[in-house]
């Protein structure tokens, strides 16, 4: 399906609790590289290299080079169209929570309030003794690296590298989000839907009775599972389903 069914903008402009579900295709147009497409981030280089404690353990130096030029380019990326639509959906919306696996906190810059990011976010450090955060205006990402905190102690990137835990803090906020009460809508935008959890969440709220909408011009594993597919760039798709 590619338009947009009027019954749909009904269904959002009604609805009173919506989970929104955002991965790598939410941040394409803003110029942020996927993982997996013919583009994706993965494909320059091996993820264990970089992406895992392992690899950070190897080369500590390497790593947070890699990631300070991706914060780079995350800095002087810009939401797009579809991005502020999930700004006014959530202002529209009593009950709204949106969960991104992303780590470049375009949401946030965008102007969303209720974001739980699962997989940390890039604009922070971690001390990789005492596991204290610090925000990047606490602890400047900047050379020389690897970064260290004020008190000398080797500090990561605050993102979740393979073979790691996701973030339980925001594991918990969807998991409160849905045991709260009926879900109208989930909105699955740009992501394969590869992780478990992001699976469980979906048909859990279908269970309960939600509608499932995809985003995605290429549908997803999970797209079976929906109600109604855009196979439409997020940029097109949500100011058409917000506006409409
Ligand atoms: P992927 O790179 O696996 O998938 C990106 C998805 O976005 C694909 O389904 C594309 O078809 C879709 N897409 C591309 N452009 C789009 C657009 N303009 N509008 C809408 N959709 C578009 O990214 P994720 O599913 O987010 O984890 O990957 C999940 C996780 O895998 C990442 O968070 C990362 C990686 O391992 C960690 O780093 C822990």
């Amino acid at each position: 399906m590619t338009g947009i069914p009027p019954e749909l903008g009904a269904r959002i402009a009604g609805a009173r609790r919506i989970l929104v579900l955002t991965g790598a295709g939410m941040s394409a147009e803003s110029g942020i590289p996927t993982f997996r497409g013919n583009e994706g981030a993965w494909r320059h280089f091996d993820p264990e290299q970089l992406a895992s404690p392992e690899g950070f353990a190897r080369d500590p130096k390497l790593v947070w080079e890699w990631y300070a030029e991706r914060r780079g380019k995350v800095l002087a990326a810009r939401p797009h169209a579809g991005h502020q639509a999930l700004v006014q959906l959530e202002s529209n919306t009593a009950g709204f929570l949106l969960l991104t696996q992303n780590v470049d906190g375009l949401h946030q810059v965008a102007g969303n309030q209720s974001v739980a990011e699962i997989h940390g976010s890039i604009h922070r450090s971690k001390c990789t003794r005492t596991g204290r955060i610090y925000t990047a205006a606490e602890l400047p990402i900047e050379p020389p690296f690897p970064l260290r905190t004020p008190t000398g102690d080797l500090a990561r990137p605050d993102v979740v590298w393979f073979g790691e835990t996701i973030r339980m803090d925001a594991y918990g906020r969807v998991e409160e989000f849905l045991a709260a009460g009926f879900l109208d809508l989930v909105l699955i935008v740009g992501t394969t839907g590869l992780f478990p959890y992001i699976q469980r969440w979906a048909m859990t709220a279908r269970q309960g009775g939600a509608h499932l909408v995809e985003i995605n011009p290429e549908p997803s594993i999970l797209a079976q599972f929906c109600d109604v597919v855009l196979e439409q760039p997020a940029s097109q798709a949500l100011p058409a389903l917000v506006g409409g």
